[in-house]
Order: structure tokens, then C-alpha cells, then sequence
């Protein structure tokens, strides 16, 4: 059969309403199984009938699909070449939506489609990698309240998403072998770089839960957001590791790690929901200096500091990676991502407080990323002072720095606001304003409260401000309104 064949079954598949016609489709299609690369679906030219809306992000418009709503990843992976910019597998979406969707527009810049299949048929889709979609044309309009799985196989060269400030790509790291290291790679993806290398809706907006099953070469070990299920060695040395993880995470949160391990089991910290136990787990590269360790010997100390402020430790387990290049730190979910050069106290406690706010907590929208970052700040004075410390020096610090460089009000502009000072220093500052107005006690209940009662719905700063008049009262909320909306630095918050 012809491309032009093909596509002319493709069409029908979309517009076509009848049974007579789904059948004519399922009939053209599956005489083509398998098919040739080169000859797949293809949708039709973009057409004012059938368009996908965006989310509607304010800081990225293209980013997502409304009505979109993905339950779950189900990935299977396979690395080849670790530290190599490729990938290759298999990703199943369970999805549903909020309103009909007559085609599905998910976010993807990554290696070529091999084969797509909705619940097991075969049916039309367009992938625009410099758009980075990848439209598909279902049998029949996916509606509000039903359930479709989307298998979609892909192999080869990730894409390319460059980060809104730092001189990096997000997304699939590739660390290439260099004297005794071996090639690794690992993901690094906020704000959303994990449509370089996965089929998703890359919003922190739709977060899901996710099952990471992924093989490796012989003396590799994988690992991934969740807890382990299984690691099983092929005949040929090939090691396949499988993690689940339960709880919905925004896709930016996910691990992936490669490399040559040493994973170090500690005991568990009794910090989960009721009292669960929380693994412990750390993966330390092969070859790094010893004392990149140490740090890490505080994290079940950060973790009952930070559950006593936050409440219980919202995921399974935690612990986390570390990655020998120069990027940022990240919260990537039950596993926080951590450079040798970060390996600190202060960066293992923010990115601690990430879980429970950002991965646990998640965006309604990326202008609101100082909710993440403001309060990931703040848990470091929180640290400090559990510690014994006062914590003075590290408001006049903030205080300081806040003043040395340009404010704005915290909720973001531009892209390249999203990781700047005032989301960072300002941001902390404004729950520092809110914290003077009343006692620990009352404090701690409102960390407690925010989390438990928006952790399964996307946040704004608009919902902290109802949340702290309901919670605190008119004079806390004032308080936190002068430090979200003042053009200038208000004044150093003081009892
Ligand atoms: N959320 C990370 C942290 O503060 C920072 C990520 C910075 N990312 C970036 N693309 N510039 O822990
Ligand atoms: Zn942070």
C-alpha cells in the first residue's frame, strides 16, 4: 500500500463517524502489520476542524493539552549506549479527559515514533519534532469519564531543549565516559525537558503516577523515581530494574538514573503517612571522592526535621543520586538529584522540602514556581534552627541578598524569572513575613495544612492567599500580600 493510501485510510480514521467506516480503517491498517518505518499514519495537515489546545501555561503557551489528563506512565526503557544522547522503549499513557478531546496533542521532542497504538490498534498520529507534538487521532473522541491506553515505541536521538538560563539542556543528560568514569546519564528536567526524551503532557499541572522498568548493560545499575520491585540479569549480563512509583509526580520530577552505582541501603525512617516507613536509599557513582558522602548521612535528620514542620513524607522512600557534572541540584521525586559539587547539607534539605513541595504539592501554572522555591528556601532556616541555630543570620542574609539584586513581585513574568532571587530569597522572606504574625504552633499547622489539603490539586498563589486568611487570619494574609505584590522589598519582617 501506498503513503498516499495510508494516509487516506489515516483521514478517515479521523473523520470517519460510522462503525462501517472504523471498520474500513481497522481493515487497511492491520493488512499493513507491521509496518514499514517509513510508511506509518500520518494525520493530515493541521486543520481548522481538529486543533489541540494548550494548558495555557503563562510562562510556556504551547506547553500540554487542556482537558488532558493522564493517569499514568507506564515506561519501558532500554539504554544501550550510557552516555549517549539516545534512548529507546516503549511508553504506555492510561489516560482520560476533562472534556472530549477529538485528537490527543501530547508534548514530545524526542527520538523518531516507531509504532503507536491506541488500546492496541493502530491508528493516525503526527509527530512534529520541532514542535515537539505529537498528535493522535483516536478511533472515536477520547470523553470525559472513560479510559484509553496509548502505547507509544520510539529509539534514537533524544531532543534538544535548552534551559531558560543556564548554559545546559534539560532533559536526558548524557555524561560521556572520560578517563576512569564510565558514560552515565541521568534526567534533569525541570521545567520540561522530559518531552526530550518521553511522550507526555509536560505540565506540573497533570501530575501521575509512573512504573519505570528499565535495562541496562552488564555492570550498570539503574535507578528511578519510586520504590524498586524487581532487578533481574539477563543470560547476556543485560540488568533490568523496575521502580513503581505510586504517587502522582509531576513528569519534571522523574529520575532516571545510569551509571556504575554503589546503592547504600540505610535503615528505614518511620516518617511516612501514619507513621509508614520510608526507604532509604543513596546511589553513589563509582569513583567519586569519599567525603562527597558525608552529607548524606544527615538525611534522616532532614527528614524528621522536615516531617515535624510539613507533616509525613508524602512518597515511599527517598534518598538520593549523585551526578559528577556541574548542573543544579534537583527534587526529582523519592530521589533528589544531586551534583558532587552540591553535595551539602543546606542543598540536600531544599531539594527534601521540593518533595513535599513541587513533587507532592505540585504548579497550576510556571509563573508560580516561588511557591516551590520559597518555600524549599525556607525549610533550610527551618533546618538550621532545629540545629539550635537562631536563624537571624540567615534572614539578614536573605534580607541582604534580597536587596542587592532587582525584586519583583513573586509571581513570574518570564521564563527567565522562574529560578531568579526574588523566587528563591523573596519567596522565603514572604513566608517569613507570614510566620512573625503568629506562633510556631500556629505555623506549623499551616505548613501541615497546606500540604494535606492542596496536595491533589495544582496550586496558585492566589489559593495560598485564601488559604492564609482562612488559616491565619486578615493580618497574616496582609502580610503575605505586601511581600507577593509590592513592586519594591517591603520592610524585614519582624514579630
Ligand atoms: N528546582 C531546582 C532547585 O531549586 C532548581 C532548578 C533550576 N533549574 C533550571 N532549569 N534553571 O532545587
Ligand atoms: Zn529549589
Amino acid at each position: 500500500m501506498t503513503l498516499s493510501r495510508m494516509t487516506h485510510c489515516a483521514v478517515r480514521s479521523l473523520w470517519g463517524q460510522s462503525s462501517l467506516l472504523a471498520l474500513v480503517l481497522l481493515t487497511c491498517v492491520q493488512a499493513q502489520t507491521p509496518l514499514p518505518q517509513t510508511a506509518v499514519p500520518t494525520l493530515p495537515p493541521p486543520s481548522g476542524l481538529v486543533t489541540a489546545q494548550p494548558i495555557g501555561d503563562s510562562i510556556f503557551p504551547a506547553l500540554g493539552q487542556a482537558g488532558l489528563d493522564v493517569l499514568k506512565y507506564d515506561l519501558d526503557l532500554t539504554v544501550d549506549r550510557p552516555g549517549a544522547s539516545e534512548l529507546r522503549g516503549t511508553v504506555v499513557l492510561t489516560v482520560t479527559a476533562t472534556k472530549s478531546l477529538p485528537v490527543l496533542s501530547l508534548d514530545f521532542l524526542g527520538p523518531p515514533v516507531l509504532d503507536l497504538r491506541w488500546n492496541g490498534l493502530l491508528v493516525p498520529y503526527r509527530h512534529d519534532g520541532t514542535a515537539g507534538k505529537l498528535i493522535i487521532g483516536p478511533p472515536q473522541p477520547l470523553l470525559p469519564g472513560t479510559r484509553a491506553e496509548v502505547a507509544v515505541s520510539f529509539a534514537g536521538q533524544v531532543g534538544v531543549r535548552p534551559d531558560p538560563d543556564l548554559p545546559l539542556n534539560v532533559g536526558w543528560q548524557a555524561v560521556p565516559a572520560e578517563g576512569e568514569r564510565v558514560g552515565a546519564n541521568f534526567t534533569l528536567s525541570e521545567p520540561d525537558g522530559t518531552r526530550t526524551f518521553l511522550p507526555v503532557n509536560d505540565h506540573p499541572s497533570d501530575p501521575a503516577t509512573f512504573t519505570t522498568r528499565i535495562t541496562v548493560p552488564a555492570g550498570y545499575t539503574a535507578a528511578a523515581s519510586g520504590v524498586q520491585r524487581l532487578e533481574k540479569v539477563a543470560p547476556n549480563g543485560n540488568r533490568t530494574f523496575v521502580f513503581e512509583q505510586a504517587q502522582p509526580i509531576p513528569t519534571y520530577a522523574l529520575a532516571i538514573h545510569v551509571n556504575r552505582f554503589e546503592r547504600v541501603d540505610s535503615p528505614a525512617v518511620p516518617v511516612g503517612v501514619g507513621g509508614t516507613e520510608v526507604l532509604r536509599r543513596d546511589y553513589f557513582p563509582a569513583g567519586i571522592a569519599a567525603d562527597t558522602r558525608d552529607a548524606y548521612a544527615s538525611t534522616e535528620g532532614v527528614l524528621q526535621v522536615l516531617a515535624d514542620w510539613f507533616g509525613p513524607f508524602p512518597f515511599s522512600a527517598y534518598g538520593s543520586a549523585i551526578v559528577t557534572p556541574r548542573v543544579p541540584a534537583l527534587e526529582t521525586a523519592t530521589l533528589s538529584t544531586m551534583p558532587v559539587a552540591s553535595s551539602a547539607v543546606r542543598v540536600l534539605v531544599h531539594e527534601t522540602a521540593h518533595q513535599w513541595f513541587g513533587d507532592r504539592v505540585t504548579l497550576a501554572d510556571w509563573s508560580e514556581v516561588w511557591l516551590n522555591e520559597g518555600l524549599a528556601t525556607y525549610a533550610e532556616l527551618l533546618w538550621a534552627q532545629a540545629q539550635g541555630e537562631t536563624g537571624s543570620e540567615i534572614v539578614q542574609g536573605w534580607y541582604a541578598r534580597a536587596g542587592r539584586n532587582q525584586t519583583r513581585p513573586l509571581v513570574a513574568t518570564t521564563e527567565r524569572q522562574l529560578f531568579d532571587t526574588t523566587a528563591y530569597i523573596r519567596g522565603a522572606l514572604a513566608l517569613h513575613a507570614v510566620r512573625v504574625t503568629v506562633d510556631d504552633a500556629a505555623f506549623r499547622a499551616y505548613l501541615r495544612g497546606w500540604v494535606s489539603e492542596f496536595q491533589d490539586r495544582p496550586v496558585t498563589t492566589a489559593d495560598l492567599l485564601t488559604y492564609t486568611h482562612s488559616r491565619l487570619g486578615a493580618r497574616a494574609e496582609a502580610a503575605l500580600r505586601l511581600w507577593v505584590e509590592s513592586p519594591d522589598l517591603p520592610p524585614m519582617p519582624e514579630r
